[in-house]
C-alpha cells in the first residue's frame, strides 16, 4: 500500500473514531402530571406536528408509580420503588433522601452514565420534589449544566440552584414578574440557551411544572380554554353500587358535588392553559434544531397521570385505576419512522434503559429493572421488548398519622382534598397481552384487599372483577407478583 493511501486509510478511521459522535443527542422532555386518557394531550398542535406525526406515539405508556417523586426517581434510574429509589414524596421516604443523595445519584442515575459516555448534560426544571430545602443545597452530580427548582412544582415565586461540573452554584429567588419569572418560560429560555451553547453528543432535559397545580396560565393562554369541562366518563362520580367494590379508601369516598364538580372543570381548563406554553415551547424547540439540522432522540412523557372525578377521587393522582397509570409516550428521532402508534408496553423504568443503548453503553443497564426501547422504535425486531406481557405497578400510600387519612379531619367535600391513605399502598400486575389485559392489585392493609379488572371486558373499572376469577387464576397473578416485587 503506498503510504499516502495509508495516510488516507488512517485519516479516515481517526476522523470516523473521533466521532464516535455519531450517536444521538438525546432530548428529554418531561410534563407533570399529564393526564393522557382524559384529553389533554389532544390539545396540544405543535406536540403533534413536530413529534407525533415524525415519531411514535406509544399507546400503552405506563409509570410504575402513579406519583410524582417515585416516578421521578425511576426515570433517573430505571429502577423500580423496592431496588432503592423514592417511595413517596418526603425525604423519609428516599425523595432525595440520604439513600438516594448517597447510594443512587452519585452512581446510578442516567446522568452519571451518560458523563462516562462522554456526553455533555443539561438540565432545567423540576426534579425530585424534596430537592433543595434547607441548608444542604447542592447541584447533582452528572449535570454539566443544572438549572433546577427548590421543591416541588410552582409558576411563581421559587428558587432556581444553578450550576454544574466545574461552575460555582448560585441560588437565584424569582417573584410574580411573567416577564421576568413565569416558571415554565425561564426554563424554556435557559434550554433554548444550552441547546446553542453545549458540544455534541448533549443529552437535555426540559421538566415543566406544567399542568401540576397551582395551575397557573401564562397571560396569553388565561381563558383561551374557557367553557371546557372535564370529561364526564363511565367513572366520573361512580355510584355507591360499585364503590363499594373497592378497597377501604374508595368506600369512604362521598359522591362529587356540583360545587366541587364546577371547581374540578376550572382547573381541568386551567391545565389544558398552563400545556399551552408547552406546546409553543415545543414549537420553537423544535424549529430550532430543524434549523440547526440536529435531529435528537426526543422523549415526551410526563411522570404520572391524573384523574378528574373518576371513582369519585376529585383531582389528584396516587391511584391503580387507569387514568393514574398511563401517561403520554411519544419518541422521535434518527431511523425512527414516523407517524405510528405502536402497542406494546412502555413505562417510565425504560428511559434509562433506552438511553444507555443510545449512548453505547449498554453494559450500564446491569441492575436497571426497565428494558431498552432503542431497537423497536428504529423498527427492529426486539423480542425482550415486544414480548413483556406485564408491568409491576407500585404505590406507597401517603398520610398523616393521626387519622391515616391526607388531611385530618378528611375533607369530604373539598377539591383540594389529596384522597390518600396508609393503607393505599399497593402492588399490581398490569398485563397487556393478546389474551390479557388486565390489573390485579394486592393491598397491603388490613383485609389483604385484592381489586381486580379484566380491562378487555370492563375498561372504566366499575365493578371489582376480582370474585369472577378461580382459584387458579388468583394464584397465576400472585405468582406473578411475588416474582416482579423480587
Ligand atoms: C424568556 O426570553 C424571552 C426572549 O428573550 C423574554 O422576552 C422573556 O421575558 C423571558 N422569560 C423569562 C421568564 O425569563
Ligand atoms: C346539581 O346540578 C344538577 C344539574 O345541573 C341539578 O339537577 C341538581 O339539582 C344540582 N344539585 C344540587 C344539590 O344543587
Ligand atoms: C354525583 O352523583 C350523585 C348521586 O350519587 C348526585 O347526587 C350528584 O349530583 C352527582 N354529582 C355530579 C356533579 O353530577
Ligand atoms: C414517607 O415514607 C416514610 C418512610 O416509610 C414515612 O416515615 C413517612 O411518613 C412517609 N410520608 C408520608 C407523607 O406518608
Ligand atoms: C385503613 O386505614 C384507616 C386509617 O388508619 C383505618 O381506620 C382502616 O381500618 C384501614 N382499613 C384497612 C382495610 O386496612
Amino acid at each position: 500500500m503506498v503510504p499516502s493511501l495509508l495516510l488516507f486509510f488512517l485519516l479516515a478511521y481517526t476522523t470516523h473514531n473521533a466521532s464516535a459522535d455519531d450517536r444521538p443527542n438525546i432530548l428529554l422532555l418531561l410534563t407533570d402530571d399529564q393526564d393522557v386518557v382524559l384529553g389533554s394531550f389532544d390539545h396540544m398542535p405543535h406536540l403533534k406536528t413536530h413529534l407525533q406525526d415524525k415519531g411514535v406515539t406509544f399507546e400503552n405508556g405506563f409509570v410504575h408509580t402513579p406519583i410524582c417523586c417515585p416516578s421521578r426517581s425511576q426515570i433517573l434510574t430505571g429502577r423500580y420503588t423496592h431496588h432503592g429509589v423514592a417511595h413517596n414524596n418526603s425525604r423519609s421516604g428516599n425523595c432525595y433522601g440520604d439513600e438516594w443523595i448517597h447510594q443512587i445519584e452519585n452512581q446510578h442515575t442516567y446522568a452519571i452514565h451518560a458523563k462516562e459516555a462522554g456526553y455533555h448534560t443539561a438540565y432545567a426544571g423540576k426534579y425530585l420534589n424534596a430537592y433543595g430545602y434547607g441548608d444542604d443545597k447542592k447541584v447533582p452530580p452528572g449535570w454539566d449544566r443544572w438549572f433546577g427548582l427548590v421543591g416541588n412544582s410552582i409558576y411563581y415565586d421559587y428558587s432556581i440552584i444553578e450550576g454544574g461540573i466545574g461552575k460555582n452554584m448560585m441560588v437565584q429567588h424569582h417573584g410574580k414578574d411573567y416577564a421576568k419569572d413565569y416558571l415554565p418560560d425561564l426554563l424554556f429560555n435557559q434550554t433554548m440557551k444550552v441547546l446553542d451553547e453545549l458540544p455534541e453528543p448533549w443529552l437535555v432535559v426540559l421538566s415543566w411544572p406544567s399542568p401540576h397545580g397551582p395551575f397557573t396560565p401564562a397571560p396569553w393562554a388565561k381563558d383561551t380554554m374557557a367553557g371546557i369541562k372535564a370529561p364526564r366518563t363511565e367513572s366520573y362520580n361512580a355510584s355507591s353500587e360499585y364503590q363499594e367494590q373497592k378497597h377501604w379508601l374508595l368506600r369512604q369516598l362521598n359522591p362529587i358535588s356540583n360545587s366541587t364538580a364546577a371547581e374540578v372543570d376550572t382547573y381541568y381548563q386551567r391545565r389544558l392553559e398552563t400545556l399551552k406554553s408547552v406546546d409553543d415551547h415545543i414549537d420553537k424547540i423544535m424549529s430550532k434544531l430543524d434549523d440547526k439540522g440536529q435531529d435528537p432522540v426526543v422523549v415526551y412523557t410526563s411522570d404520572n397521570g391524573f384523574q378528574f372525578g373518576q371513582h369519585r377521587l376529585a383531582m389528584d393522582k396516587r391511584h391503580l385505576y387507569e387514568n393514574d397509570i398511563r401517561v403520554p409516550f411519544v419518541v422521535r428521532g434518527p431511523g425512527i419512522p414516523g407517524p405510528r402508534k405502536w402497542s406494546p408496553i412502555v413505562s417510565n423504568i425504560d428511559i434509562a434503559p433506552t438511553f444507555m443503548d443510545i449512548m453505547g453503553l449498554p453494559e450500564a443497564k446491569e441492575g436497571m429493572d426497565g428494558i431498552s426501547f432503542w431497537d423497536y422504535v428504529r423498527g427492529k425486531t426486539d423480542h425482550e421488548f415486544q414480548n413483556r406481557r406485564d408491568l409491576l405497578i407500585s404505590y406507597h400510600g401517603e398520610a398523616d398519622p393521626h387519622c391515616g387519612m391526607a388531611d385530618c379531619p378528611p375533607v369530604y367535600d373539598g377539591v383540594w382534598w389529596m384522597p390518600d391513605s396508609f393503607n393505599n399502598t399497593y402492588n399490581c400486575v398490569r398485563t397487556l397481552a393478546v389474551d390479557d389485559d388486565s390489573i390485579y392489585c394486592r393491598f397491603e392493609d388490613d383485609q389483604s384487599f385484592v381489586e381486580f379488572y379484566d380491562i378487555a371486558q370492563n375498561p372504566h373499572q366499575l365493578a371489582n372483577d376480582y370474585p369472577t376469577l378461580n382459584q387458579v387464576e388468583r394464584q397465576k397473578y400472585e405468582y406473578r407478583l411475588k416474582e416482579l416485587l423480587k
